[in-house]
């Protein structure tokens, strides 16, 4: 078994040595650009730690892997478009480095090459059959398109007051667990990996995804924007119908509820006053460590299906030490 720095290392190295085309420069520089900054790389890790938990040549799948890594970097092109970011990753976001029209274009043909990627049949032969390949890409389709519908349903909750935490999590669900479940399915599908393991390796991913976005939210607000790589209060500029918005609304009383709901309605603002007047009232409700015990709840969970997986316990230390060091993760 490999660890996840030879993992993490496999997956760089072919980032690095991927051709794009040269031209036209316009569509294929800000795709190396948003590549080239990085990232956890986590879809990726969790593909290949999911597939090397049945079987030794990771470097077979390693397109499949990178596919994924493709698909997530055009939804962060597109997502940093519809939620007005300027930063990601350190780093100036596609849109506001070159201009709206790039992130649409730019993306789309990260979404092309993602689905170029997952197609191609590596020489190591673990994916070689045809079959195994179908039935991976069937659970690909599915997440991808089901990244769309939590997407939308983000943008429409910016304009609702009346969103209640479950339908949050089901948005959450689609916008970012989707992705995590089916890396880790997709690793055990081409590993040909029992049924019952890949279901629960995919319900594994699910928890742990919705505790990632509930950091990510939590992060938006308390982060390090030094650390973090994105600006701090850009879905409290947004009306994002986070967790702590959802649950803050409900616990904010008298004069803080009227407040919030000043600051949710608001028209013209300064955006540095809504963030700063919006973060006081979280703190007076005391949002953070409410949020953070449904994410370490969320975790649990998801540890506990990992549980459920019938190999080694020896060889799921890779994945245990993967959730762990997510739970305490500020970037
Ligand atoms: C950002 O994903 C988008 C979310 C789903 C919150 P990551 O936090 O995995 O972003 P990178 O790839 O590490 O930059
Ligand atoms: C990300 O949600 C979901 C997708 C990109 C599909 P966010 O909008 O919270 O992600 P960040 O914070 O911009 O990375
Ligand atoms: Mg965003
Ligand atoms: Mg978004
Ligand atoms: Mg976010």
């Amino acid at each position: 078994m490999k660890n996840q720095q030879q993992l993490l290392e496999s997956i760089t190295s072919y980032i690095d040595k991927f051709q794009y085309p040269e031209q036209p420069e316009g569509l294929y520089a800000p795709i190396k650009y948003i590549l080239s900054l990085g990232g956890k790389r986590l879809r990726p890790l969790l593909m290949l730690m999911a597939y090397n938990l049945y079987k030794e040549d990771t470097e077979s799948i390693l397109p499949q892997a990178i596919a994924l890594e493709t698909y997530h970097n055009f939804t962060l092109l597109h997502d940093d478009l519809m939620d007005r970011a300027d930063m990601r990753r350190g780093n100036l976001t596609v849109h506001k480095k070159w201009n709206d029209n790039t992130a649409i274009l730019s993306g789309d043909a990260m979404l092309i090459l993602a689905y170029h990627l997952f197609v191609t049949n590596s020489t190591a032969g673990g994916n070689a059959n045809p079959h195994t390949l179908l039935r991976a890409l069937g659970t690909f389709n599915k997440a991808t398109l089901g990244v769309c519908d939590g997407q939308q349903y983000d943008v429409d909750f910016e304009s609702r007051n009346d969103v209640c935490e479950e339908e949050y999590m089901e948005m959450i669900r689609l916008k970012t667990s989707l992705l995590l479940s089916c890396a880790l399915k997709i690793g055990a599908q081409l590993a040909d990996a029992p049924d019952a393991d890949t279901q629960h390796l995919y319900t594994f991913g699910e928890k742990m995804g919705l505790a990632f976005q509930l950091q990510d939210d939590l992060l938006d607000v308390y982060g390090d924007p030094a650390v973090f790589g994105k600006k701090i209060g850009g879905d409290i500029l947004c009306n994002k119908k986070t967790f702590m918005l959802i649950n803050a609304l409900q616990k904010a009383e008298g004069d803080d509820k009227a407040e919030l709901l000043k600051w949710i309605n608001a028209k013209e603002f300064i955006p540095e006053e809504k963030i700063k007047s919006v973060t006081a009232i979280y703190n007076n409700v005391k949002i953070k460590d409410f949020c953070q015990a449904k994410i370490e709840q969320l975790f649990a969970d998801a540890l506990a299906e990992l549980e459920q997986v019938n190999v080694a316990e020896s060889k799921k230390t890779e994945l245990k030490d993967f959730a762990d060091k997510l739970l305490g993760r500020n970037k």
